[in-house]
């Protein structure tokens, strides 16, 4: 079988062109993973800042020069970009594609954490059968034993194939689309929303002037206000305004499971704030 008809019959061959769309913290992680598989694992130079062409040269992966010739040169793109900027990520790529004969568009991955419902709006920009729903739980992996690539859609074992014996523990979910991104906004909604509330406990206590009852309330019952403060800091201080876009993606998550998105929409509304973003 010639490398073009097992494209069009969605297969990866042998060794893949990969693109990173883009090498973030966790996006570099992911291309250096798939290094010792793929031909090649590129990443999209323009608009990106000076800190992820770093990041990008530190992982080794090849520069082209923007989203347009890197879609047309991969055999698989992975998506891992601010939750909010899913939809545009994939949009680029659509627009790059519609001079590439479809039976030789790439799979596309998007392991961003939104919603299913985005994810079914990338697979309607990209067609289902070439897109794989994908959720990272766990931080960058540089080593084996601390994150799971979860994999949902199609051709996710395919895709899962790719990360074998790399330091992403990768499980499928089975092949419908939007089960690894409802995964990741349930766990969102415990490792992001719940502990938004500690900011918002703190604040309202200081606007009220109770500050000091409070805490001393709270060490009565064994809760650490300022300890609790201080490790949501350490995790999210950089991190607030894109967990803000996660946030209303968990949130769209709820709603459709016909759930309350009250937590999810206010955690998204405090982390906003705390990262000073307008939006
Ligand atoms: N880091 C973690 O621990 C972790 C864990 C699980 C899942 N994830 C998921 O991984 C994804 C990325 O996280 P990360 O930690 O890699 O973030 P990051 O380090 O902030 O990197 C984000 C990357 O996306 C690019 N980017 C920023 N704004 C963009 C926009 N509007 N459109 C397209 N690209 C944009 C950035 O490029 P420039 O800055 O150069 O513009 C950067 O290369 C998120 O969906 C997150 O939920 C992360």
């Amino acid at each position: 079988m010639t490398e073009m008809t097992e494209r069009s019959g969605g297969r990866l061959g042998r060794r893949p062109v990969v693109g990173v769309l883009h090498p973030g913290a966790m996006g570099a992680a992911l291309g250096s993973a798939l290094k010792a598989r793929a031909g090649v694992v590129i990443w999209a130079d323009g608009g990106r800042s000076h800190a992820t062409a770093k990041r990008a040269e530190l992982a080794d992966l090849i520069a082209v020069p923007d989203v347009a010739a890197l879609a047309r040169r991969c055999d698989l793109i992975i998506s891992i970009c601010p939750p909010h900027a899913a939809l545009g990520v994939a949009e680029e790529v659509a627009a790059a594609l519609t001079d590439r004969d479809p039976d030789e568009w790439p799979l596309y991955v998007d392991a961003n954490a939104v919603a299913p419902a985005t994810v079914r709006g990338v697979a309607e920009l990209l067609g289902t059968r070439r897109v794989v729903d994908g959720a990272v739980i766990g931080p960058p992996a540089w080593e084996r034993g601390h994150s799971v690539l979860w994999l949902a859609g199609e051709p996710a074992a395919e895709v899962a194939g790719l990360f074998a014996d790399s330091p992403f523990d990768t499980r499928v979910l089975g092949t419908e689309l939007g089960a690894a991104s409802a995964l990741k906004a349930c766990y969102a909604l415990q490792s992001k929303a719940l502990p938004a509330i500690w900011l918002e406990i703190a604040e309202a206590a200081e606007k009220a002037g109770v500050s000091e009852a409070l805490h001393g309330e709270l060490t009565r019952g064994g809760i650490d206000l300022p300890e609790q403060l201080a490790k949501l800091s350490s995790r999210a201080s950089t991190k607030a305004w894109r967990w803000a876009g996660e946030m209303d993606e968990a949130a769209d998550t709820m709603a459709e499971l016909g759930l309350p998105d009250g937590f999810s929409r206010a955690a998204a509304e405090i982390y906003r704030r705390w990262s000073g973003s307008t939006s």
